[in-house]
């Protein structure tokens, strides 16, 4: 039996990894310091979801919440640990790595997002770069050699040239948040180069389906098409994503952590995208039809550090993952209609 440290496990890619893995009879430690990016009520109910398990929140203070929450799910189930930790305090992290044996880490924790970015742009060095660097180090140290970790296809910045594959150039980043992951990739490479830890660097494409964090998107989008309000369609609504549906993305991760176990020493970048560009109006033609909803328009300007186009070209994964998005678009917006639905009707 496999144990693996997942970092970020209590949010919304994380929590469906943690799930999965224990249905697969890993054991799990989760690292999550519940941060404020969003309510972390959500966040419980994530992990809730992911170990089948419910928690019913009692009190007004975060701290006495998350204080239960923790011993609750470290007696619910033996085969996940659930550490209240921050990965920028070194010394915290360093705990952890006496404390408790592990064969790698998947690393998903992170400031994520690329408008607040530009609002917040220390936080997001803080912690996606010295928080990935404090694991990196630990991994040295305790010889840990085996790290997969988030990436994204914000990365790709500033490029022409679709879709976009590992080998690109990405020099021309577009946002404080994409420089940090930039900055995680080389960081880690370093790591691979001098001490012989194994990496996978997984650039993700737009991830969506149950869960999905209310910031982006399509969650955005469907609750203001449930509550009638207006949507902003930032630029003419030409822009494009690749969207990848959770479970697709959650097969990616699982497979890279086949790979790196049947490696002797690796470093790999891929993307983990569905290979089609939807564009922002077709994104909403689908989910009004879907939800029987009728959207309420209003055009912006574009946003700075938007990408207009994101499209990835999946041959490397397809070839050395065996990964296969199986989730067409309609149907991941159905499935997360779905949820959508019976998260607002319990609230
Ligand atoms: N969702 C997407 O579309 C997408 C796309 C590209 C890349 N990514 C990357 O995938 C990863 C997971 O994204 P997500 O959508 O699940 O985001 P999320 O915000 O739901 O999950 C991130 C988790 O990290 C935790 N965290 C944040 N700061 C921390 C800290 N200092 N110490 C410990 N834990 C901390 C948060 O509490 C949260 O639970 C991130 O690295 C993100 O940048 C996501």
């Amino acid at each position: 039996m496999k144990t693996y440290l997942i970092t970020g496990g209590a949010g919304f890619i994380g929590s469906h990894l943690v799930k999965k893995l224990l249905s697969e009879h890993f054991k799990i430690i989760v690292v999550d310091n519940f941060d404020d990016f969003y309510d972390y009520k959500i966040k419980i109910s994530n992990l809730c979801e992911a170990t089948n398990t419910s928690f019913e929140i009692k009190y007004d203070e975060k701290e006495k919440n998350l204080k239960e929450f923790v011993n609750f799910i470290n007696n619910a189930d033996k085969n996940i640990i659930l550490l209240n930790k921050d990965i920028r305090n070194f010394d915290d992290l360093k705990e952890t790595f006496k404390n408790y044996k592990f064969d790698g880490i998947v690393h998903l924790a992170a400031k994520a997002g690329v408008r607040p970015s530009f609002e917040r742009p220390l936080d997001y060095e803080e912690t996606n770069i010295k928080g990935t660097l404090n694991l990196l180090e630990l991994c040295k140290k305790f010889e840990i050699n085996n790290f997969v970790c988030a990436s994204s296809s914000s990365v790709y910045g500033d490029t022409p040239k679709l879709p976009f594959s590992e080998s690109d150039n990405i020099k021309k980043t577009l946002s404080p948040y994409a420089l940090t992951k930039k900055t995680c990739e080389e960081m880690a490479y370093l790591y691979y180069k001098n001490y012989s830890i194994k990496v996978v660097m997984l650039r993700f494409f737009t991830v969506y389906g149950p869960g999905q964090r209310s910031d982006l998107a399509i969650h955005k989008f469907a609750r203001k098409l449930k509550y009638n309000e207006k949507i902003s369609i930032y630029g003419d609504g030409k822009t494009g994503r690749d969207y990848t549906y959770i479970d697709d993305i959650i097969a990616g991760i699982t497979a890279s952590i086949k790979f790196i176990n049947k490696k002797n020493e690796c470093y790999e970048i891929f993307n983990l995208g569905n290979n089609k560009v939807i564009t922002l109006m077709e994104m909403v033609k689908i989910m009004e039809k879907i939800s029987g909803y009728k959207a309420d328009l209003e055009f912006c300007d574009f946003q700075k550090g938007d990408m207009p186009m994101t499209y990835a070209n999946i041959s490397k994964a397809k070839k050395l993952l065996g990964y296969s998005p199986k989730t067409d678009f309609e149907d991941g917006i159905e499935k997360f209609f779905e949820w959508f639905e019976k998260k607002e009707e319990s609230k």
